[in-house]
């Protein structure tokens, strides 16, 4: 069965022997309740380097108060099980106290592509997700880091710090992974009844046609306007964002329609589950 380490002393030896012999080592940073988007990602390291480090934490620095912390799904044997599957060589699952000790006072402060969109309705996100994942990446050294396109935004960030922090770890991306229906697969969907799946399994396709009426050139306000709607009439309770960026960096266009490489994300609610989506245009 798949190794498991607790701590960095012993997430440490354990690399250091894999460095010792030459070893390549990719990394996968996730919080557990892993599905088959995780996998991939996990074979997508597989791919690339000779060792697969993945770490499983439930991060609190990224929560605020009023969020799922404490009801985010925990299965920590079964996620040792599917890495193992997937081809992973050791599951690294610190405790917060391992994390963030008596006295931890250090923050990493990220603006550029943090700012709008998630950075408007989870503020502490980014900035959560930045220091974990700065730790996770000194604790581990790897060669590589593959992150999923899920989190777009997330992905943006963490290669607008990785840029500017100079810290040697290649960014790799992987595509989002979806079920038969479209669905993009997440832990949060553990959260939702078989009447609100069917409500979310609908979110891909009208991403997919307000992304086809841009590409085509409809001018971005009434793109996004039918896409809110439709969003609703679905059966979404409330909707945070859904709006036509530039892929690179996230920022609106200005004269609004398309006119380079576009990414249109969403974030809305059913019931008490915020889902968050996004695809190319
Ligand atoms: P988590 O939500 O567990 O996601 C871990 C990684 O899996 C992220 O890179 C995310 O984009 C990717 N992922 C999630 N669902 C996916 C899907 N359907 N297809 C492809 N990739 C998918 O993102 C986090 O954790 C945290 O913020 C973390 C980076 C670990 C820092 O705490």
């Amino acid at each position: 069965s798949l190794p498991v380490v607790h701590t960095v002393a012993d997430l440490r030896a354990v690399v250091r022997d894999w460095k010792r012999q030459g070893l390549t080592v990719g990394m996968v940073p996730t919080m557990g309740a892993l599905h088959e988007g995780h996998l991939t990602l996990v074979r997508e390291a597989g791919r690339r380097a000779d060792r697969v480090v993945a770490s499983n934490f439930v991060n609190p620095t990224q929560f605020a108060a009023h969020e799922d912390l404490g009801r985010y799904p925990r299965r920590q044997e079964e996620d040792a099980r599917l890495l193992s599957g997937a081809g992973c060589h050791l599951m690294f699952a610190p405790t917060p106290e391992e994390m963030y000790p008596q006295g931890f006072a250090t923050s990493v402060a990220v603006a550029g592509p943090a700012l709008g969109l998630e950075g408007d309705f989870r503020p502490q996100m980014f900035g959560g997700v930045a220091l974990v994942v700065t730790k996770l990446f000194n604790q581990v050294q790897p060669d590589l880091a593959v992150f999923g396109e899920k989190d777009y935004q997330q992905l943006m960030v963490i290669r607008r710090f990785v840029r500017d922090l100079d810290l040697p770890v290649e960014i790799v991306a992987a595509p989002t992974e979806r079920d038969a229906a479209g669905l993009a697969l997440s832990s949060r969907n553990d959260y939702l009844s078989e009447a609100e799946l069917g409500v979310a399994r609908r979110l891909n396709q009208i991403l997919a046609e307000a992304a086809a009426a841009a590409s085509a050139g409809r001018p971005l306000p009434g793109v996004e306007r039918d896409a809110y709607s439709a969003i609703l009439k679905a059966g979404f309770e409330r909707i945070d964002y859904v709006t036509v960026r530039h892929a690179e960096d996230l920022s609106p266009f200005r004269d609004g329609v398309v006119d380079g490489p576009a990414r249109i994300l969403v974030a809305a609610w059913l019931g008490k589950t915020r889902l968050i989506d996004n695809r190319a245009v």
